[in-house]
This record gives structure tokens, sequence and C-alpha cells, in this order.
């Protein structure tokens, strides 16, 4: 009989992942510092319709209750991050006891319902007062984020066995430091360039702290792209090149090749003086990684553009273009599942001695629709579904994915875009924030039984 739900190998999981700042709240309490996020989104005009994080889904309070969602799912993991500025509210000196105690508490809580924790540590909230100092731009943070990583080993590391060092560091670098539209809403080129370097050391100094700790488990995660050519055209191959450097091999490169990327000169220009880097940074930024985190939503395409684009310091001449004729979901980007595979397939062929990959995140926003206390998300359940096929497609072609978190558990806290962007296959009313399971959420608890049955009936065949 077929289900319909694709059937993923043995001792594949499944998981929900969320992030400190989109839904924790409880900004200032229990000697919580500021993070780069809490002041970006107190200016006006920077976030829709002026939205913070100050109370968020109040997860910080009803984390028992969202343990009690995730344990009603099935899932094996649960993808949290930690907020670095609840653990040293400055960014550096001895830990915050009750802060600790919070990550302690829901570590626990995790454990009892029979799930295991997977924690982020840098998930884009920088302690304010490091960024006060010049932030990711300084090389001392890197140092500083390492001392850090051994902090929350070393409270929680006897119950947790997989540890992921930075979110989408691209995001952190470019969308922070040249575009602006994100923390610390900076506009530099040579800044974020730096900051990218930074960040990757960040990572690797992260890991040895971890390993110190007896980690069992550590990667980064990336959001890589599928990127395409507009047209075959000799400029619109170049933009697509310089496009792989600035997305991609930023961090490929030094991560799972050791060295800098190739195609630096030809994209960065009069930008990278490389001042930043140093003999050996490449060696700590090269740790070896357990694994490789993969947060995929959609594909780019790019076409030449010679008129400088004065939407980012980091101008590479390049401008996106949107050639995908399929539905697009409430972020504005295009449902293309087959270039997850794609990018999946296309990483191993190139990275030969690519660690095991873990997809992060994956998600849409849409319109939910809510009817006598139900919430109808169709979209979103054929977005999962035809990515998880997607994603089963490559396993198929032999990529090694061991794992899958779904983005997001809750409605949350959606950066710039604020509340207006529902990703969760849970609906938080911000009024009463009540929380409801979509239909997202069922059908996903659906394809996990399914699959959690599926291999028990063969392992047992009585
Ligand atoms: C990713 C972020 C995550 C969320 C999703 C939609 O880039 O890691 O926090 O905002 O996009």
């Amino acid at each position: 009989m077929t289900t319909g739900f694709p059937l993923f190998p043995p001792g594949f999981f499944f998981g929900a992942a969320t992030a400190a700042y989109q839904i924790e709240g409880a900004h200032d309490e229990d000697g919580r510092g500021p993070s780069i996020w809490d002041t970006f989104s107190h200016t006006p005009g920077l976030t829709a319709g002026g939205a913070t994080g100050d109370t968020a889904c109040d997860h910080y309070h009803r984390y028992p209750e969202d343990v009690a969602l995730l344990r009603g799912l099935g899932v094996d993991s649960y993808r949290f991050s930690v907020a670095w500025s609840r653990i040293q509210p400055e960014g550096r000196g001895p830990a915050n006891e009750k802060g600790l105690d919070f990550y302690d508490r829901l570590v626990d809580e995790l454990l009892t319902a029979g799930i295991s924790p997977a924690v982020t540590l840098y998930h884009w909230d920088l302690p304010q007062a490091l960024e006060d100092q010049g932030g990711w731009r300084v090389r001392e943070t890197a140092e500083l984020f390492g001392v850090y990583s051994a902090l929350v080993a070393e409270r929680l590391g006897d119950r947790v066995g997989r540890w992921i060092t930075l979110n989408e560091p691209h995001c952190s670098a470019f969308v922070g430091y040249a575009e602006g539209r994100h923390a610390p809403g900076a506009q530099e080129g040579t800044g974020a360039l730096t900051a990218a370097h930074h960040l990757l050391l960040a990572h690797g100094h992260s890991v040895r702290a971890l390993r110190a700790a007896g980690a069992e488990e550590v990667g980064i995660t990336l959001n890589l792209d599928r990127i395409h050519a507009a047209s075959d055209s000799a400029a619109d191959l170049a933009a697509l090149r310089r496009a792989e450097t600035l997305h991609n091999d930023v961090w490929t490169e030094p991560l799972l090749a050791g060295r800098y990327p190739l195609g630096e000169a030809e994209t960065w220009g009069a930008m990278a003086d490389g001042s930043y880097r140093r003999e050996g940074d490449l060696d700590i930024i090269g740790t070896p990684l357990d694994f490789l985190g993969i947060n995929f939503y959609r594909p780019l395409t790019v076409a030449d553009a010679p008129v400088p684009d004065h939407r980012t310091a980091v101008d590479i001449g390049v401008r996106e273009t949107d050639p995908y004729g399929t539905r697009h979901t409430t972020m504005g980007w295009p449902v293309v599942p087959e270039s997850f595979t794609e990018l999946l397939v296309g990483l191993r062929d190139r990275y030969p001695q690519l660690p095991p990959l873990l997809i992060t995140e994956n998600g849409s926003a849409e319109e939910d629709t809510e009817e006598a206390g139900a919430v109808h998300d169709d979209d979103r359940v054929s977005y999962l579904r035809d990515h998880l096929q997607a994603l089963k497609a490559a396993i198929d072609a032999g990529v090694d994915v061991r794992g899958y978190y779904v983005w997001s558990l809750l409605d949350n806290f959606e950066w710039a875009r604020g509340y207006s962007q529902r990703f969760g296959i849970v609906r938080v009313d911000y009024e009463s924030l009540r929380r409801t399971p979509k239909d997202s959420y069922r059908w996903y608890q659906s394809l996990i039984a399914t699959n959690r049955d599926h291999h028990a009936t063969k392992q047992d065949p009585s």
C-alpha cells in the first residue's frame, strides 16, 4: 500500500527548528543583556510594523507547552538556539547562571519527552555590547565566541549531543553588514567581508571548544544557494560565478577545501584587501566537522548588472531575476523543489569529502485560514511534501543526508518582516499567545509515524 509519504532510510530522523530571538520574548528577564536584534527592532522604521521580539511567542515562559507540542508531533529532535546575551549579557565575562538555567530546564523537558536537543549557539543575536566594540568586524569577537561556546557546553554538554556553531553566517555578514536589512544594519563593503572571515574563525574556535568539552556531533548551518544564470551569455555566466563566490564559496571553500574562494579577486575587486586574514586561520576554520547543516527555501537566478546596485555595499555586479513560472510563497519566494535535489547532489559532486548532511531548516510562509478551531494550510503541506520528496530524490542519488528539521515549529518573529510572515506548523495568536496546530502539523505527524511504522515492521516481520 502506498501512503503518499516519502519513506526515508532507517535511522533518518525528523525534527523541528526555532531560534531564540524569534520565539523567546522575555527580553529583559533573568539578566539577559540586549542583543543587536533588540537595538535594531527598537529602531523606528527597520522592522515591519515596528515589530520587536520583546514578547514574541513568550516561549521563555511557555516552553513546557511547546515541548508538549513537539512530543505530540513525534519528532526525534528539536533544534533551538541559545541567546548569547542570556549567558553573557555583555558577550564576555562569567556566565549568568539564570540564563543557563533556562536552557537547562528546556533540555530536561525535551529529554523527558524523549526528544533529543540540537543546540545552535549563534542565530544572529550578537550581544549589543560586542557590536559597540566593532562586532564581527573585530577579531576578538571570534575568540569570545569560543569562550561562550565552552560555557554553554560545560553546562549542557552532558545532555546535548548535537551542536551547531553558527546559523547562516551569510546573513550575519552580508545581510547584516552590507545590505543593512538585518541587525546591526550596517552598509559596508570591507566591513562585511571582514565580518564573514571572523564568523568563520568564530566557528572554528567554537568547534574546538565544543570538542574539548566532549561534544559528540558538531557542525555549522549554511544557507547555500542553488543558483542559475539568467542566460548562457558570457556576462550572465560570469555573474553566476561571482554569485557562487558570494553565496556559497565564501563558506564552503574554507570549511571544506582548506582555501579561500578561487574566484574572490574577480568577485570582490577593490573591496577585499585580506588584511584581516592571518596565518593559521584556515587551520582553525577547517577543523573537521561531523555534519554540515543546510537550510533550503528557494533557488536564485542571477544576471549581469553593470549598473551599480545601491541596495548592498558588497556590489558584485549581479541582479536577481525571477524566471520561475511557479507558485510563490508570501515571502515572494518561488517554489521549486527540484532545485533542492540539485543543490544537494551538486554539493556532493563538488566536495567528495563532504561530511554527512542535515537539513536544519526547510519550510514556507503562507496565508493560513482559521476555521472553527482548525488552521488550514494546504500550500504549506504541498511545499513540505514536495521538498521532502526532493530530499528523498537526493538520498536516492547517493547523497548522505541524515535528518530533516522543519522550519518552524511556531509562527514567529520573522526578522525585518516582523510578524507578517507565518512559517509555523503551529499557529500562534499574537494577542492571546494561544497555539493551534495547523493541518501541516498533522501531516508531518503522519509522515513521521508512517516512517517509524515502516521501519518497525521491516525489523519485526512477525
Ligand atoms: C532563515 C533563518 C530563520 C528563518 C527562515 C525563514 O534564513 O535562519 O531564522 O528566518 O530563514
